[in-house]
């Protein structure tokens, strides 16, 4: 690899060193601290000129002061010269608000785009959008890995008897059946309703057979949980003998750990796009690392090789 730096922002230093120690790179040292009037302060502290300039910024709260510092970052790469500048967001915040869905409401994910490129980002690499469209947000390239194949790898290895994957709503039936494909079992889908900025889902019904069989509900993100929650009880009431879950980003907002911990799921399998702080893991949660996966893209982007298959499952 050539020219490259990569740094960590804020709280992304475990992350970054994954990341570096998989290229058998060193992270590059940079300052950042906050003056008494809360405002940001970053200073690489080692020439970026002329280089490919990766920063890291994991998104966990409070995403606000993640996202500023991030663009304070972009920033003073772009004024030290840097050839070019990727972001590497392994989680994309504000998702949720992908279009203009009630009166007088902002369409946040496209305003994260426009400020991420607007601080001078030429690329951002990203992982498993809520809705794919928004890559379309970026004027500047970006690119979208996804974290279902270390999912479905987990859960192969299990050797688990009499699968089936269970899509939480109907808008995740596509990637469920992905996952049913990769996993070669069936599915059934679980009718869920979301009345307006309500944070609480309903699931209703289920389609499909759980009877007896493992339930392995799979999503993109888990923020309150009561996506999962819902699906978890609607299983176990139709019979299924145990529940796994399993989804890229590991928000677990509020007292989502506390409220998953006392459900009946067996194990919720997650990513760290997330830092996930060591006080709050539980038994129950296992976090598998998507650093590598990262690593490998910033190794592909900067010797100018296709990502292409790092998007196909091939095994
Ligand atoms: C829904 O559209 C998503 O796929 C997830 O189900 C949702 O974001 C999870 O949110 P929560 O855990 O708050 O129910």
């Amino acid at each position: 690899m050539r020219d490259i730096k990569i740094f960590a922002c804020n709280t992304a230093e475990k992350f970054t060193e994954e990341v570096c120690s998989y290229l058998n790179l060193k992270m590059g040292e940079k300052d950042s601290y906050k003056f008494k009037n809360d405002n940001n302060f970053v200073q690489f502290k080692e020439s970026v000129r002329n280089q490919d300039v990766y920063l890291i910024q994991t998104t966990e709260v409070p995403v606000n002061e993640r996202i500023m510092e991030l663009l304070i970052t972009i920033d003073a790469a772009k004024r030290a010269a840097a050839k070019r500048i990727t972001v590497i967001l392994p989680y994309f915040i504000y998702a949720r608000t992908d279009k203009k869905d009630q009166p007088r409401v902002a369409i946040t994910s496209k305003l994260i785009a426009k400020l991420i490129e607007t601080a001078g980002a030429d690329r951002v690499i990203t992982c498993d959008l809520h809705n794919s469209a928004i890559q379309a947000f970026f004027e500047i390239g970006c690119d979208r890995l996804t974290g279902s194949y270390l999912l479905v790898d987990y859960f192969k290895k299990k050797k688990l008897k009499d699968m089936v994957v269970v899509a939480t709503d109907a808008g995740s039936s596509k990637k469920a059946y992905k996952y049913s494909k990769l996993l070669n079992c069936p599915m059934a889908l679980i009718d869920k309703r979301r009345d307006n900025n309500d944070d609480k889902a309903c699931a209703t019904n289920i389609i499909g057979n759980v009877k007896d069989k493992s339930a392995l509900i799979f999503d993109d993100e888990i923020s309150t949980g009561g996506t999962l929650i819902e699906a978890i009880n609607i299983c176990k009431k139709h019979g299924a003998k145990e529940i796994y879950a399993g989804a890229t980003h590991g928000i677990f907002a509020g007292d989502a750990i506390e409220r998953l911990d006392k459900s009946c799921v067996k194990e919720i399998v997650v990513t760290n796009t997330v830092p996930l702080e060591e006080k709050r893991k539980i038994d129950k949660i296992k976090v598998i690392s998507i650093a590598p996966l990262f690593a490998e893209a910033i190794r592909r982007v900067n010797e100018g090789k296709a990502l292409g298959d790092l998007f196909l499952y091939e095994k």
